[in-house]
């Protein structure tokens, strides 16, 4: 029997485009660094940990909403997950949209190659009417042509990855998404929505200091791809949460003064003791909010689902 997976490698991360990154970055006050940077192999292990920490509700609330709603899915010719990381949540929807023998081509898209291979390798083997289609891409470029023509197709974008995009970009990756989707195609968003600070903040600073390891990975891939002179212990995680932005920002704070010297982008970097670099924020979102931010990229909503205590969103649209 051939072989029911393949990976399409569209852009890899590579030094270069991360040293364009940090050179950007390092122009904004403060300095930042964006988030798809944790993901190396060691930080995208260290996330799928994240979702098994107690304080972390957004995976578990995500996953009983698709429980619950999974079937009531639109069924499809193709599902792509974008940011799909190890895709276990999606094998609820997988589960729901295969039921009776269907076919089905699962298309996982994500920046980390070894989340998708170990994801196609299990999909395949434990779902024998899917073939998976990994891509390894970076979903902040253009996402045309996406695999699934002709055909019904749904797009998943879960875990509240949308909410590391800040407004602007946002709206940038909904317009690319509606570039490289058709009409009729349905959009599957998971999204985290604004509740008590204290418990956002503890998502993300748990006692355990999984979080904190997975922030202060970017200082290691920064250390490797760009030969620079950092040190993960020379940094303290700081997550906090942004009431008036509805934003939880994790940031790392300098804990000496020190020159780097990034090899890779033939330049020194001072950073004084206390300054602190953003790599993430993680916008929380109101249902009304998402609806809107939605229609404007020419989605129109068709469900929200949230779990009862209204924690976490599950927004169902029709790309028009
Ligand atoms: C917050 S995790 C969510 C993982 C999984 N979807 C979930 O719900 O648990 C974000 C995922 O998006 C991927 N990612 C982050 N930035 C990306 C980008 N610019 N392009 C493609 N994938 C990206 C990461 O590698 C990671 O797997």
């Amino acid at each position: 029997m051939s072989a029911r997976w393949t990976i399409q490698e569209r852009t890899t991360p590579n030094p270069t485009k991360l040293a364009e990154d940090v050179r950007q970055g390092l122009s904004q006050s403060p300095v930042s660094i964006p988030p798809k940077w944790f993901y190396d192999e060691k930080g995208s292990q260290l996330f799928d940990e994240i979702t098994e920490l107690a304080e972390y509700y957004p995976t578990r609330t995500e996953q009983a909403i698709l429980e619950q709603h999974a079937d009531e899915l639109p069924a499809v010719d193709t599902l792509v997950e974008l940011g799909a990381g190890y895709s276990r949540k999606t094998r609820l929807l997988l589960e729901s949209l295969t039921r009776g023998g269907r076919a089905l081509h699962f298309v996982p898209l994500d920046v980390s190659a070894e989340p998708l291979l170990d994801a196609a390798l299990r999909i395949t083997a434990d779902f024998p009417t899917v073939t998976v289609t990994g891509v390894v891409a970076d979903f902040d470029d253009e996402l045309a042509p996406l695999p699934g023509t002709p055909g019904t197709r749904m797009v998943a974008f879960l875990g509240s990855t949308i909410g590391n995009l800040t407004p602007a970009p946002r709206r940038a990756f909904l317009q690319r998404l509606h570039r490289a989707t058709d009409p009729g195609d349905w959009f599957l968003l998971g999204a985290d929505l604004v509740k008590d600070p204290e418990r956002l903040v503890r998502a993300y600073d748990d006692a355990r200091g999984v979080t904190a390891a997975f922030n202060k990975n970017v200082i290691e891939v920064l250390a490797r791809e760009l030969d620079a002179n950092l040190t993960a212990d020379d940094f303290d995680h700081v997550a906090r949460y942004d009431t008036e932005l509805e934003r939880i920002e994790m940031r790392l704070r300098a804990r000496r003064a020190m020159t780097v010297n990034l090899k890779g982008l033939d330049l020194a970097w001072h950073l004084a003791e206390g300054e602190e670099i953003l790599t993430e924020t993680s916008a929380k979102f109101r249902v009304e909010g998402l609806r809107s931010e939605l229609g404007d990229a020419g989605f129109e909503v068709v469900t929200t689902w949230t779990d009862p205590a209204g924690d976490f969103s599950l927004t169902l649209s029709k790309r028009l």
